[in-house]
């Protein structure tokens, strides 16, 4: 099944479902952690507010972001980067309308329609189908979770112009290791493919592990970032792209110019943060932020405790990022029979495997732990009784 169906299919029963259900639906689906839970930090719905208050909706913003902004975003990212690497420029950046876009955005750019572009054959889905509906796929094994570099240099042809990634995977939360992303880069330098990656991920690391991210000695390399995860902004659709200058001048004129100009209320609010994050005159931004980490962690551990104490599990990918735990059930159905029975009887929604790309009859489900320790106990009670 293409991962457009599955995803379509996903959506629909959804929709049609709310439709007529009396009862709500517990969504431990696509994401997004309630404010409840996860409250955004004042400084950013404050600066959101002021931003309104001054009028600034009726503003356009230059189509690649303000440089103040560019330049807040540009010392975030030298300062996260190894000593001796060396820096970006405020030139190497510009925002987008979220990691989507700049990902469709991004293709338009650098691809003819039918280019060969090469992923894992397990990887978030609206990536996979944009290139399954657009360019030709060839997707690499990616199903024992690690990085397989010999099965990787199979698929990659003299017509391969795209290898994108994300970094890390989603629906794992699995980083491919700093060794195997080198061998990645100077691969495909030789070869002068591009490599993108999606960073939507890199937040809320589990552990000490963090990845460390490549400065793009390389000009192959693109990489995009998203707010919508590590400050739940995804209803605000802004992030950033990180390219050889080169590249995002081009960008910022191709034609059409598919994505307007970046919303300014949005703008002002990460402008403030990241300056925040270096001035720290507002405390409780940055207290708000680890606290916020920290209640992932612990839903993390109650979900994990949950599904072993039920026994529901063949199999769990204890993630090393983000907040979703990909989870192979005790279940002799098919990804997308777990799902509907899962709903329809007890109205809780989790993603079946088929969208990211699994067998259909393989039962892995995705589950977003950033929710309320009791709804995931609940969750895994209910999962028990549908296996
Ligand atoms: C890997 C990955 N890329 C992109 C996105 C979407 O990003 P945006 O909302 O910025 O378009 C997500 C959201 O879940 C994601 O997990």
């Amino acid at each position: 099944m293409k991962r457009i169906e599955a995803f379509h299919h996903f959506w629909d029963t959804i929709n049609n479902l709310s439709r007529i259900r009396t009862e709500p639906l517990h969504d431990f689906g696509m994401g997004m952690p309630p404010t409840s839970l996860f409250p955004t930090p004042s400084l950013l719905t404050h600066s959101m507010k002021t931003a309104l208050d001054h009028g600034d909706y009726s503003l356009y913003m230059p189509a690649r972001g303000p440089l103040d902004c560019l330049k807040e975003i540009c010392r975030f990212e030298n300062a996260r980067l190894p000593q001796k690497c060396s820096k970006y420029g405020p030139d190497s950046f510009a925002l987008n309308s979220g990691a989507i876009r700049a990902f469709a955005r991004i293709c338009e750019h650098i691809l003819n329609l039918g280019d060969e572009v090469a992923f894992p054959s397990t990887s978030y889905f609206s990536l996979s189908s944009l290139v399954e509906e657009r360019y030709t796929p060839r997707p690499f094994e990616f199903r024992d979770f690690n990085f397989d570099f010999a099965s990787f240099k199979k698929v990659i042809t003299e017509s391969t112009k795209l290898v994108w990634l994300c970094q890390p995977n989603n629906p794992t939360g699995l980083y491919i290791s700093d060794s195997d992303f080198l061998k990645i880069i100077e691969y495909l330098n030789e070869r002068k493919i591009w490599l993108l990656l999606d960073e939507s991920c890199d937040n809320f690391q589990m552990e000490a592990k963090s990845w460390i991210p490549p400065n793009i000695t390389s000009q192959n390399v693109i990489r995009i970032k998203s707010f919508a995860k590590d400050l739940n902004l995804a209803g605000i659709r802004l992030g950033y792209t990180i390219a050889d200058p080169a590249l995002i001048s081009a960008l910022n004129y191709m034609t059409p110019i598919l994505d307007g100009n970046p919303p300014t209320i949005a703008i002002r609010a990460i402008t403030a943060h990241f300056h925040e994050l270096f001035c720290g005159a507002d405390q409780n931004h940055n207290i708000q932020y680890e606290l916020n980490h920290k209640k992932i962690q612990e839903s993390f551990n109650s979900l994990k405790v949950a599904i072993v104490k039920a026994d529901v599990a063949k199999e769990i990918v204890f993630p090393e990022a983000c907040y979703y735990l990909l989870v192979k059930l005790k279940s002799d159905k098919s990804s997308d029979q777990f799902f509907l029975d899962l709903i329809n009887n007890t109205g809780n929604i989790v993603v079946p495997g088929t969208v990211f790309g699994y067998p259909i009859d393989e039962c892995w489900v995705r589950i977003c732990f950033a929710r309320e320790t009791f709804s995931l106990e609940k969750l895994v009670l209910d999962i028990k009784s549908q296996l």
